[in-house]
């Protein structure tokens, strides 16, 4: 059973492949809508049928779709079966069917992303001149796949100091970017035997992918408040975790959970995968160092320029317990023999020299006052709106106020001309993950270039405080 072509009544093709059947299928039902493939009132085949069409349980597809009306894509009507809402859910689909096609998206408060118009271009023009200029011709042939001394120096003092990580210049691996990092451990975990990874019930679907792709299984691992609980897992061969800030809810990984954490890792001989992703950023007190400290032989420690600097200079690091370390170094010569040469060097010198304390300083008073605007303005203007997660990093969870689907609001928001993302669209795709949060937005407070953030805001505002239409 993967890509099938479901023929009750309905021509429809819907992906299922993969463990999360449900979860797979809810993305295709979900996909087709937003895509057209599914009309607005359109019949949906019963249970029975397409449970047969697709090959699985028919307990699957109801759930499936009780999910669905839950969250206003579908509406079941007794007596004559499951519709697509009548009401169009998606803004993508709009311009294709109504004459009057929403403003185009000129506001973006997804998350993902930090403000790279920042991006220090001078400055990194200036340090690349400099660094070209005085490296030594060998600086350019091939080099330590681990990355340049300088920079592994450089980052691992850098890291000590503003994260606590507990780490040696020779433990540590320059990567393109914490994807990379990603793959490359999931690759050594499955190589080395391991069969699976506990993943945070609400991710993001490319790690998930990425370690699939290396041969790990998923499963899933609630978070709450007090970030991801690690107490139902059992063994496992790693847990990829957001302890800083849980990637999307916004929590913080309480000093009990990661204690256990480690604890748990030590038992069951596997590691903890700490993304760091936005670590630097942290807002009302003092940043809480990386857990990588409480076990640097458990846990894989990988950071990143992304949220720093910008996603697309593709730089991160990875700092590896020591059984670790000889197997990522080969993985990841094989994968691509060592990151950008030139890009490392200037990274490497804009950590001596503070220039990157400057600018992540800089940048956090920048982040904090966008953070206290969004949470001012909310409280002010849609009351009812709860925004949690705000301690850190550079996007906030914005639980909507009673009544409103993530959907609604979401088309709202895109009538308005502000692309925003539900919590939904990040429940990971493993069927035992599906967890029960209230509906929310993750709002990626980061992203929008100065002049637009105000009008962004006025918008998510807008669009909270708006009467849902009924379907
Ligand atoms: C949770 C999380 N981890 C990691 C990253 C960074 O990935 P990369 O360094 O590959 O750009 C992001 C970027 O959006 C993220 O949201």
């Amino acid at each position: 059973m993967s890509d099938q072509w479901a023929t009750s009544g309905l021509d429809l093709h819907l992906d299922v492949s993969g463990p999360g059947v449900r979860a797979a299928l809810e993305r295709g039902l979900r996909n087709a809508v937003r895509d057209g493939r599914l009309a607005p009132g359109a019949r949906l085949p019963s249970t029975r049928s397409l449970a047969a069409d697709l090959g699985v349980a028919r307990n699957t597809v109801a759930d499936a779709y009780d999910q669905l009306v839950a969250e206003g894509w579908l509406v079941a009507r007794r007596g004559s079966g499951t519709h697509v809402s009548a009401r169009v859910p998606h803004p993508d689909t709009a311009p294709a069917r109504v004459a009057a096609a929403p403003s185009p998206a000129r506001f973006d408060l997804t998350p993902g992303s930090p403000d790279v118009s920042a991006f220090p271009r001078a400055l990194w023009v200036r340090t690349l001149q400099q660094a070209l200029v005085e490296a030594p011709a060998d600086a350019l042939g091939y080099s330590d796949p681990r990355g340049v001394p300088e920079l592994r120096t450089a980052l691992a003092g850098y890291l000590g100091r503003v994260r606590g990580v507990d780490v040696r210049p020779d433990r540590m691996i320059v990567c393109s970017g914490f994807s990379q990092a990603l793959a490359l451990t999931g690759g050594v975990l499955a190589a080395a035997g391991g069969e699976t990874v506990g993943i945070e019930s609400f991710s993001i679907e490319a790690h998930r992918a990425a370690l699939e792709a290396a041969g790990l299984r998923a499963r899933a691992v609630p978070v709450d408040a007090s970030g991801a609980d690690l107490d139902g897992l059992g063994p496992a061969a790693a847990a990829l975790l957001t302890p800083a800030h849980q990637f999307p809810t916004g929590a913080v990984l309480s000093p009990d959970r990661r204690r256990r954490a480690v604890d748990w890792a030590a038992e069951n001989d596997a590691v903890v995968i700490e993304d760091d992703y936005d670590g630097e950023f942290r807002y009302d007190r003092h940043p809480v160092g990386a857990m990588q400290a409480l076990a640097p032989d458990r846990v894989v420690y990988i950071g990143t320029a992304s949220k720093t600097l910008a996603p697309g200079i593709r730089l991160g690091w990875l700092a590896a317990p020591t059984h670790l370390v000889e197997p990522l170094v080969e993985a990841k010569r094989l994968g691509d023999t060592h990151t950008h040469v030139l890009d490392q060097l200037v990274l490497a010198r804009l950590l001596e020299r503070g220039d990157y304390d400057r600018h992540v300083r800089r940048q956090r008073a920048v982040y904090r006052r966008r953070r206290n605007m969004l949470v001012g303005e909310l409280a002010a203007a849609a009351p009812e709106a709860r925004v949690t997660g705000i301690a850190a990093g550079l996007h906030a969870l914005v639980l909507l106020p009673p009544g409103r689907t993530e959907l609604d609001v979401v088309a709202a928001a895109r009538r308005r001309g502000l692309v925003v993302q539900g919590l939904g669209e990040y429940q990971t795709g493993a069927p035992e993950a599906v967890q029960a949060f209230p509906p929310a937005l993750v709002v990626g407070y980061g992203r929008p270039p100065e002049h637009a953030f105000t009008g962004a805001v006025a918008r998510l505002v807008a669009a909270l405080v708006e009467r849902p239409l009924r379907p």
